[in-house]
């Protein structure tokens, strides 16, 4: 029974209200609701809907609502685990308060290749674009030091300089202080609003709605298929609840920063996806690396998409800083529980903040980004947050079972059927990821249940002495 030991959880709120951790209480709702828009826009819209054009057409709209409505419906269980247990480390601290240790390693686990790899991911496309940038002004790197190796076919490529070193950026930035961070973030967030609002605006004009015929070419199976793929577009919020500790008023605030922010995100993408394959007839853009921008040269604004490519670059940023963030603070939250060595939840004496363990996290994705193609990656990124979605689903069923008793200043509405329908939606668009990415995924599991059992587990605070 010990793989099902639990925390526990009384203790768990007591310590978050006098907070003991030795983090700064200093986000308030409006910086967290930037800090989750930070987090959602970025690859997902300025990348990814151009794969999504060519599976689902001009239907990509309703692709985007599919992968809005999955997270919404998570969203709401999400905010009631983070208005009740306002601590470090997400899903993971919640589950280990209520599904038992094992469980929460496993979740834990796969945050950390969800964080990761999401961090990675966005990097390389933050590089694609900078890279895009500096061709404008004549500027190219060495070709060896343009991407990873294997990432451009035909050619030798050995090291993601730019991306590598964004990420060492981003990771400088987190350790000396999350209050700095945020205030950049709140910067970037505004210029990435604007280039999108400025999309919208301007894009309008050239919409053919003949572009939109036929509206489904490839029938629900494309927006299906599409659905999988862009909702890592939405990926981010979640990313919210790992500040918990570091939020002025947690219970209140928390669950307005993760729904206002997946609000704003959704109406944006929509109007995005909808204005984008109405202006260019979905199937040009095949190989495309930056479909958004494009749309506007197709409609002949290229000094627009200028801009749209420097926002896009900048819009990325913010959601490498705050995948990184996240990841530093699940790694936190799972050293300070015993799983993972001690010195990664050392607080810095003077900035207040894991830093050791921000440079080990920024440091190996750093490497990742510079060394792994895009390729699967965002494929393995979804399929790990859809579990997360789908576990923290089920932990709200289980958790108003077994504490019914607790105080929940945020409840998640329509239990049991909202958590159900959040289940259902996610297991739906698990399905429509490949075979390949579901083997990786399985891979990467095993090696948990390993670690676990020949690490975590004797080491765990919670093991007898
Ligand atoms: N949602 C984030 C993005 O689109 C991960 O880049």
């Amino acid at each position: 029974m010990s793989l099902f030991r639990t925390k526990n959880l009384d203790q768990m709120i007591l310590d978050s209200k006098n907070n003991t951790s030795g983090l700064k209480r200093t986000l308030g709702p409006l910086d967290l609701t930037l800090l989750g828009i930070g987090a959602i826009v970025g690859t997902g819209i300025f990348v990814l809907t151009g794969t999504g054009a060519l599976l689902a057409g001009p239907g990509l709209p309703l692709a985007f609502i599919l992968a809005a409505v999955a997270s919404g419906l998570a969203a709401l269980c999400y905010a009631e685990f983070s208005s009740t247990v306002p601590v470090s480390g997400s899903i993971y601290t919640y589950s280990y308060a209520t599904m038992g240790e094992l469980i929460a390693w496993m979740i834990g686990w796969d945050l950390l290749l969800e964080y990761g790899l999401a961090s990675a991911t966005v990097s390389v496309g933050w590089s694609g674009y900078f890279q895009s940038l500096l061709s404008g002004f004549g500027l190219h790197l060495p070709a060896l030091l343009s991407a990873a190796p294997g990432a451009v076919p035909g050619v030798e490529t050995w090291f993601n300089l730019p991306a590598f070193m964004i990420m060492i950026v981003v990771t400088a930035l987190l350790s000396i202080g999350v209050r700095e961070s945020a205030r950049a973030n709140n910067i970037m967030v505004f210029i990435k609003i604007s280039v999108v609002v400025l999309f919208i605006v301007v894009g309008t004009n050239h919409v053919k709605p003949a572009n939109w015929e036929p509206f489904l070419p490839f029938g629900y199976q494309g927006v299906f298929n599409a659905a999988a793929i862009v909702f890592f577009a939405f990926i981010g919020f979640d990313a919210l609840t790992a500040a918990a500790e570091e939020v002025k008023r947690p219970s209140r605030d928390l669950p307005i920063g993760i729904i206002a922010s997946l609000t704003i995100c959704t109406i944006l993408y929509v109007i995005v996806s909808a204005i984008m394959t109405g202006i260019v007839p979905y199937e040009k853009f095949l190989g495309v690396d930056h479909p958004i921008s494009l749309a506007l040269q197709y409609a002949g604004e290229n000094w627009v998409a200028g801009f749209i490519d420097l926002g896009a670059i900048i819009g990325m940023t913010t959601v490498i800083l705050v995948m990184t963030y996240a990841q530093t603070r699940i790694v936190f939250a799972m050293s300070r529980d015993g799983l993972l060595p001690q010195r990664l939840s050392k607080v810095h004496p003077r900035f207040a903040t894991p830093f050791f363990n921000t440079w080990l996290v920024g440091i190996l994705v750093a490497l990742i980004s510079a060394l792994v193609p895009l390729g699967v990656l965002a494929e393995l990124v979804n399929i790990g947050t859809l579990m997360a979605f789908t576990l923290i689903s089920a932990a709200v069923l289980v958790f108003r079972r077994t504490r019914p008793d607790i105080h929940r200043p945020f409840r998640c509405p329509g239990v049991p059927f909202v958590p159900l329908a959040a289940i259902l939606f996610c297991v739906f668009l698990m399905l429509h990821l490949q075979l390949l990415t579901w083997i990786a995924f399985g891979c990467w599991l095993l090696i948990g249940l390993v670690v676990y059992f020949g690490y975590a587990r004797s080491r765990s605070l919670l093991h007898p002495k």
